[in-house]
């Protein structure tokens, strides 16, 4: 086991920076989580820690050594991909043992490790099979069973679960946290779904074009989000955004009034510097709007979509022109074209200024 620390670590391509400059601390034993959308960097940060990219700048360190230029075989760590790459005409035994026997491990320790790795994984009564006679969510199980055998001191994950069905998923990602439990090893884990990133990690890295926004346990960053992006990207379904405008600012609160419909205003406290008549963003999830007159302001809307679940119903709606997703816990007989009040709270609110900076 190992922790593990980035400090200024930079990816150039040619004239090209990817990643500008990254700071992370994974602590011994920790589950970390690398999220954002698709291109941000996270395949390329993992990469470079493995050893299968180069650093261009910065330092790398694994278990207090600086490991930049150590080769990927001697950095402790093991790596499970998105696409399993079994090697089709081993059984699954064969699989799981090959790196071992490759390197010259002892028999006797060899067979030791694959059989304690079966038994961990609940693979044990495939352990003759072909990987053509395995479901995706098997083979997925030797892929990682494989990266367990050489018992490594830090795991890494590029997306491992995105070959597999929505169902599978869910139950591979119950086992991965299983795993890390039972192990207690360092986990590095790229994903882009951020429902995996909110439930495996202890800590969540979201990454955008090549910098981290934020880094923090994943209800504190659906709590306490640092800006726009990151209060959109975390939480689903997504937080909602409104045009609004501070009117008034007094006493460390200012009303905001929302763009669209002058009607809607709502006492905030702020203590950022911010003048009157400056436009800002209203920040609410999905889940916290209240019902009617149980708020500080109520809002109109026009309903497009009714989406029932049967424990809850999305409402897609508009209000003044923008779209909105409102979850309510029940509301069966709601339909399209209906109007709705729903209410709003201070608390349950965030303010973002133009360039996406979150206002406190
Ligand atoms: N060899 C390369 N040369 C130039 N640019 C590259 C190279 N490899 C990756 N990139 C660029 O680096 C950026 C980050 O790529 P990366 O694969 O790390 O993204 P990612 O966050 O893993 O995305 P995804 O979710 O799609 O897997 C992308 O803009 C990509 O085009
Ligand atoms: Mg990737």
């Amino acid at each position: 086991m190992a922790e593990l620390s980035l400090n200024n670590i930079v990816k150039r391509y040619g004239a090209l920076e990817i990643i500008h400059g990254a700071d992370l601390d994974v602590k011994d034993g920790e589950f970390v989580v690398f999220v954002g959308p698709s291109g941000c960097g996270k395949s390329t940060l993992l990469r470079m820690i493995a050893g299968l990219e180069d650093i261009t700048g910065g330092e790398l360190k694994i278990g207090g050594r600086i490991v930049n230029d150590v080769e990927p075989a001697d950095r402790g760590i093991a790596m499970v991909f998105q696409s399993y790459a079994l090697y089709p005409h081993l059984t699954v035994e064969e699989n799981l043992s090959f790196g071992l026997r490759m390197n010259g491990n002892p028999k006797a320790d060899t067979e030791r490790r694959v059989r304690h790795v079966a038994e961990i994984l609940q693979i044990t009564e495939l352990m003759k099979r072909r990987p053509k006679q395995l479901s995706g969510g098997q083979r997925q199980r030797v892929a990682i069973g494989r990266a367990i055998v050489r018992e490594p001191q830090v795991f890494l994950f590029d997306e491992p679960l995105s070959n597999l069905d929505a169902e599978l998923r869910v139950q591979m990602r119950v086992e991965i946290s299983r795993l890390h439990k039972q192990l207690g090893t360092t986990m590095i884990y790229v994903t882009h779904d951020q429902t995996e990133a909110m439930t495996l990690a202890d800590k969540i890295v979201v990454l955008r074009a090549g910098n981290i926004e934020q880094i923090g346990a994943p209800l504190d960053l659906y709590d306490d989000p640092a800006n726009q992006f990151v209060a959109g990207f975390v939480g689903s379904p997504k937080m909602n955004f409104l045009k609004a405008e501070v009117t008034e600012i007094q006493a460390g609160k200012a009303t905001v009034v929302l763009a669209d419909d002058r009607t809607v205003r709502l006492a905030v406290p702020l203590h950022d510097l911010i003048t009157s008549g400056t436009p800002v963003t209203l920040g609410i999830r999905p889940e916290h709007f209240g019902e009617m007159g149980q708020g500080e302001a109520d809002l109109t809307v026009a309903v497009d979509v009714a989406e029932h679940l049967g424990n809850t119903s999305y409402i897609y709606a508009n209000f003044g022109g923008e779209q909105l997703i409102i979850e309510q816990p029940e509301s069966r007989s709601l339909g399209k074209t209906e109007r709705l009040t729903v209410s709003l709270s201070a608390a349950r609110t965030f303010l973002f200024d133009a360039a996406g900076k979150r206002l406190r």
